[in-house]
């Protein structure tokens, strides 16, 4: 048993207004509904409107996440924003975020782990509660990736979307196996060239645009997604029967169904949302927990898992008890 839980009592989400089908990208990307569909179960994609910000977005979800809980800024210790589109270059989003929710005694920065943004942003927040740098924290993933992408590269452009989702962690000194319950991540540099950004501020003049060799990425994605899981279940003591959910980094649907296939889970009980967000990079998951939450089917005391791999290489799971334990 742990000296202390680190739950996670409450999640919110917020995606933008605006909606961009399969059908409306034909119109100006050679490019078809069948064939995106087909290969990755995406239908449409939610798209940032002119002066929406990663912060706007990252705020709403945040507030969304607070008010289910009846916290506010002000009981915030710590927030961790995982974004790879943030707002500026400096200062982070998370300082926005920390100003706008009035979190003013709270440590607030940014991680960029890409895709796998969420899950890194989970195990730092996990690790920081549990060594008592604070006990309530928000972590969020959000972004804006259709500004960094290359809306002539159909190779790219027909699988990206916006959005925002925000997890509540609290510390609580009452050790149980509510919570966190593992986390594991992973990194592997080598695999640069296989997803990446062709610009940056100390290599090029310009943000750049996601530039993806999509049959490699995928090769790497269920093998690795489902090493991570195998090594986070026996840190937590757990085997696939123990899990509820499933709820993985949204990229592809077939990587889902393919981590599905390898887990031996029930297709039922894997929570998929990318046909409507397509792939959010790190607010993948925190959106995919918020609608599953909202509509019922993940309930409080059950477990769930999280998986992501994204540009780096960089991958890794993590197991919760979701929710607070009943007085
Ligand atoms: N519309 C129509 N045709 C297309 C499109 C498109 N949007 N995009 C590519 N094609 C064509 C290609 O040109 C190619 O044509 P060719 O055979 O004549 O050369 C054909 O379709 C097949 O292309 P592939 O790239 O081999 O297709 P694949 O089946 O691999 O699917 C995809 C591509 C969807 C990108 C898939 O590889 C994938 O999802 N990969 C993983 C992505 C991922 O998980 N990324 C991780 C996280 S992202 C992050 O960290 C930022």
């Amino acid at each position: 048993m742990p000296d202390v839980s680190v739950l996670m009592t409450s999640v919110g989400a917020y995606l933008p207004k605006k909606i961009l089908t399969n059908q409306d990208l034909s119109v100006f990307v050679e490019t078809n509904d069948e064939w995106i569909r087909q290969r990755t179960g995406i239908t449409q994609r939610h798209i940032v409107d002119d002066g929406e910000l990663t912060s706007d977005m990252a705020r709403e979800a945040a507030l969304k996440a607070l008010q289910r809980v009846g916290l506010d800024g002000s009981d915030i210790d710590l927030i961790i924003v995982a974004t790879t589109t943030p707002d500026d270059t400096f200062p982070s989003t998370a300082t926005k975020l920390q100003h706008q929710l009035g979190a003013t005694c709270a440590v607030a920065f940014d991680i960029q782990a890409v895709c796998a943004g969420f899950v890194y942003a989970l195990d730092i927040a996990d690790a920081m509660l549990r060594t008592g740098r604070g006990r309530k924290a928000i972590v969020v993933g959000a972004e804006s990736f259709s500004k960094i992408l290359d809306w002539k590269d159909r190779s790219t452009c027909v699988l990206f979307g916006d959005g925002a989702g925000a997890v509540i962690l609290e510390r609580d000194d009452d050790p149980s196996d509510w919570g966190i319950r593992s986390s594991i991540l992973h990194s592997d540099g080598a695999h640069r060239d296989i997803l990446f950004v062709d610009g940056g501020p100390s290599s090029s003049a310009d943000v750049g645009h996601v530039r993806m060799e999509g049959n490699k990425v995928f090769r790497h994605a269920v093998e690795k997604l489902s090493s991570v899981m195998d090594e986070a279940l026996a840190a937590a003591g757990m085997t696939v029967s123990d899990v509820d959910w499933l709820v993985p980094h949204q990229a592809n649907i077939r990587i889902i169904d393919g981590m599905q296939k390898k887990m031996q889970l029930p297709s039922d009980r894997v929570i998929r949302t990318v046909d409507k967000h397509a792939n959010t990079s790190a607010a993948s998951i925190p959106l995919a927990l918020s609608v599953a939450v909202n509509d019922g089917r993940i309930k409080n005391g059950e477990i769930v898992a999280f998986e992501a791999i994204g540009g780096g290489l960089v991958w890794g799971a993590a197991l919760v008890k979701y929710g607070r334990p009943k007085n």
